[in-house]
Formats: C-alpha cells, sequence, structure tokens
C-alpha cells in the first residue's frame, strides 16, 4: 500500500486498533507499528475524548526556563517596531492595478494574481491543463514488438538517436525555464503557465525514459550520446551557452546589454529550440507512425508536441511583450547569426540521424523542414523569415500537432482524459 507520508518507505496496511482496545495498549501498538499515516490517524483515534492520564503517556522532559527581563524586553520592543510600522506604512499601502504589471522590471506585489494585466497568459494555464496525460495511459507493447522484429537497423539508429536527443533537450528546457526565466517574470499570471510548463518539460523527460525503458534500450548508453556524438552534442552545445548567459546571478535586466542577452535567450529557446527543432524534432517517428510503427512512442510524442507549440508561442508573446514595454531593438546581424547557427547544427544532426533515409523521410526533408518551420517562427515574431522559399515538406507535420480525435490518433490510448481535442491550434 502507498504511504503518502513516505512513499519510497511504503509497507503493508498496519493493524488498525478498535475503539474497544485499552488506551495503554492501543498507544503501544501504533508506537511499534512504523509511523505510517495509516498509524497516526489509527492513534488520534484511539486518544480521541480521553483525559491525558488516561492515555498513559508521558510528558517529554522539558527544561522550561525562568522569563528572561532582557528577552522580555526586546520582544516588546519588537511589537512597538511592528505596530509603529504599521501606522507608517498604512498610508503607502495601496492596491495592485492592472497597469502596474509590466512583465520583466516591474514593481507591482508578484503575489497576486489579478487584476490580470496579461489575461491570454491565465488561458494559456487553463488550456495546458486540457492536454494532460501520463506515459503510463499509453500502450506501448506493439513499439516493443516493431522495434525487435519489424525494424531495420537503419530505423533502428533514427529512432534511438531521436530519443537520446530529446531526452538531453526537454531536462535542458526545464533549467531554462524554471531557473533562468521564470524567476526574472514580475506578472504572476506569467509566472503560473511557466510553472505549469516545469512541470510539462519534467512530464515529457519521464515520456522518453518510459519509452526508453520499456523498449529495453541501454539507458546509460543512450543518455550519454549527446556527450558522444558530435551532431547531437552540436545542438546541447548551442541551447546550453544561451542559457548560461542567462543564468547568471549578476544578471541585470534594467541593463541594455544584460536585456538583449535575455531577450536573444528567449527568442532562442521559443522559436527555434521549442519552436522548430522540437516541432520538426519528432517527424522521423511519426513518419514510422505514418507506416504503421512505433505508435505507442508516436502518441507520446503527440501529447509532447502539442506542450511545445503552447510553449513555443507562449514564449514568442512574452519575448514580444517585453521587447514592446522596454523598447528593445536588436541587431539584425546577431538574428542572422542564431538562424545559421541553427540551421548548421540541424544540418550536421539530420545527416547524423538519418545516415540512411528511412522510407519516405530523408536528411533534406528534415533540413528543409526546419527552414519552412523556422520562418514561420519568425513571422510570429514580426521579423523577416529567415529562408525565404522553403518548402513544406511534410505536410501532415501541422496534422500530428492538432490530433484531432476524429482522425483515430487515440487508437493505442487506455484512459481517456479531457483532452485539448476542442482547442483552436491555429
Ligand atoms: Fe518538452
Ligand atoms: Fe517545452
Amino acid at each position: 500500500m502507498l504511504n503518502w507520508d513516505d512513499p519510497l518507505n511504503s509497507t503493508a496496511t498496519p493493524a488498525q486498533p478498535t475503539k474497544t482496545t485499552p488506551a495503554k495498549e492501543a498507544v503501544k501498538t501504533v508506537a511499534a507499528q512504523p509511523q505510517t499515516l495509516a498509524a497516526s490517524y489509527a492513534s488520534s483515534t484511539v486518544l480521541e475524548g480521553m483525559s491525558f492520564e488516561e492515555t498513559g503517556l508521558e510528558l517529554p522532559n522539558v527544561d522550561f526556563k525562568q522569563p528572561d527581563p532582557i528577552e522580555e524586553a526586546l520582544a516588546e520592543k519588537a511589537i512597538e517596531g511592528i505596530i509603529r510600522d504599521e501606522a507608517e506604512t498604512a498610508d503607502s499601502l495601496t492596491p495592485v492595478k492592472a497597469s502596474d504589471k509590466r512583465v520583466i522590471n516591474g514593481e507591482a506585489d508578484v503575489n497576486q494574481l489579478a487584476p490580470f494585466k496579461y489575461p491570454w497568459a491565465w488561458e494559456y494555464f487553463l488550456n495546458a491543463n486540457k492536454n494532460h496525460w501520463t506515459p503510463l495511459d499509453i500502450n506501448m507493447a506493439q513499439d516493443v514488438q516493431d522495434y525487435q522484429h519489424t525494424l531495420n537497423n537503419a530505423e533502428k539508429h533514427t529512432y534511438e538517436n531521436v530519443l537520446a536527443y530529446l531526452t538531453t533537450s526537454d531536462i535542458l528546457a526545464m533549467r531554462n525555464i524554471g531557473l533562468a526565466v521564470m524567476e526574472k517574470m514580475t506578472a504572476p499570471e506569467l509566472q503560473i503557465y511557466q510553472a505549469r510548463q516545469v512541470y510539462e518539460e519534467a512530464l515529457h523527460t519521464w515520456t522518453y525514459q518510459h519509452c526508453i525503458e520499456t523498449i529495453g534500450l541501454d539507458q546509460g548508453e543512450i543518455y550519454n550520446r549527446y556527450r558522444v556524438v558530435p551532431a547531437i552534442h552540436g545542438k546541447i552545445k548551442l541551447a546550453n551557452k544561451r542559457l548560461e548567459s542567462v543564468m547568471r546571478s549578476d544578471m541585470d535586466l534594467r541593463n541594455p546589454d544584460n536585456l538583449n542577452e535575455f531577450v536573444m535567450a528567449y527568442i532562442f529557446f521559443a522559436a527555434i529550440f521549442e519552436g522548430s527543432w522540437f516541432y520538426n524534432g519528432f517527424t522521423p517517428i511519426f513518419s514510422l507512425q505514418r507506416r504503421g510503427l512505433m505508435k505507442g512512442t508516436a502518441e507520446q510524442l503527440q501529447y509532447i508536441m502539442r506542450d511545445e507549440v503552447m510553449h513555443a508561442s507562449f514564449g514568442i508573446r512574452v519575448v514580444k511583450q517585453i521587447m514592446l514595454e522596454n523598447n528593445v531593438s536588436l541587431d539584425p546581424k546577431a538574428i542572422r547569426q542564431m538562424w545559421d547557427e541553427s540551421e548548421a547544427a540541424e544540418h550536421a544532426y539530420a545527416h547524423y540521424i538519418l545516415k540512411k533515409p528511412i522510407l519516405g523521410y530523408t536528411a533534406d526533408d528534415h533540413i528543409e523542414q526546419f527552414r519552412f518551420i523556422a520562418n514561420r517562427r519568425a513571422r510570429q515574431l514580426s521579423m523577416e523569415e529567415p529562408f525565404p522559399n522553403a518548402q513544406n515538406r511534410t505536410p501532415w507535420l501541422d496534422e500530428q500537432a492538432n490530433m484531432r480525435k476524429e482522425k483515430n490518433f487515440f487508437e493505442t490510448r487506455v484512459t481517456e482524459y479531457q483532452t485539448g481535442g476542442a482547442l483552436d491550434w491555429g
């Protein structure tokens, strides 16, 4: 039985003393059991309504000190100070106005949710809660069969390396939003969605781990691939560089250079890392799914993809708002360099994971699709398209993100939750 008070140390259900158990024996029974929640409850039920003497318990041996006149005088002074402070600050206390809030560098009370200045952020939080699942909800049995008996070596190589890249990436995404971004926000409606995002990134990591474990891959080897395969390492290194640039303790967003760095890192994570690399990163596995293979893994990734679409669009909206409120203008050369670096890293990655094309999907398709999605993110940022004329090589990819229930994408799912079937993913 799960002990919610100590879940890693769960035991069999302890014997429940009845009302007729003599008090001293009941206390002994409870004391002899591990201190589980159930035991504590049993104890409180038995002791309820008894005088202290009837319980047979002994008072702890406490050394009660005599009141110290100096300490008493200090305590009185402290109370007087609090009363005086209250009187002095009474005039300066004012309610929070929505117009006082700012995304960063705000002065309004961050512990008060409403009035909203950014009601769209709250809507993101509500919508995020409509895409709820755990990896255990999806049946992976056929995937084990497919991996062992149907996938060829090239397909196995692609499958394993996509998971190896994604699982490291999601930890980075979690650290970015939870450690580098959230603490800099000064409107709680933004932080609340970001708190959900932190959870979702952890859930995604669990999902990859569940797939890796269920298929029976060597965990130590898969998780280390990003450290030993240059093409995977290259993407992670770019992301780490951006993360480290904004996780410094001396970061001050009132300093224009620091703010610029923060905005660039935010754009990188929202538009490229989540909006392009993740969005496009699931495609090789979806291409297997379209041939009826690894459908459980693909369905897991469809749920993740929906979260990532929201992360990207939320991040883009936040960063645009920061730029507006703080009058930020970015260096076009730095933006160009960011797109080029990302494309080069994706190019190396695509040629590694798709050394040999898997049926219906090649490295060139992957790179072109990256460019096509990158253009979309740039438009959302109100920026110039970095790769004009890029072609949509996988027009079915957006359908995967939409995952309409009527398209029978839930065939492997074993539990029904409320999901975002009604969401408009535009
Ligand atoms: Fe994620
Ligand atoms: Fe994400």
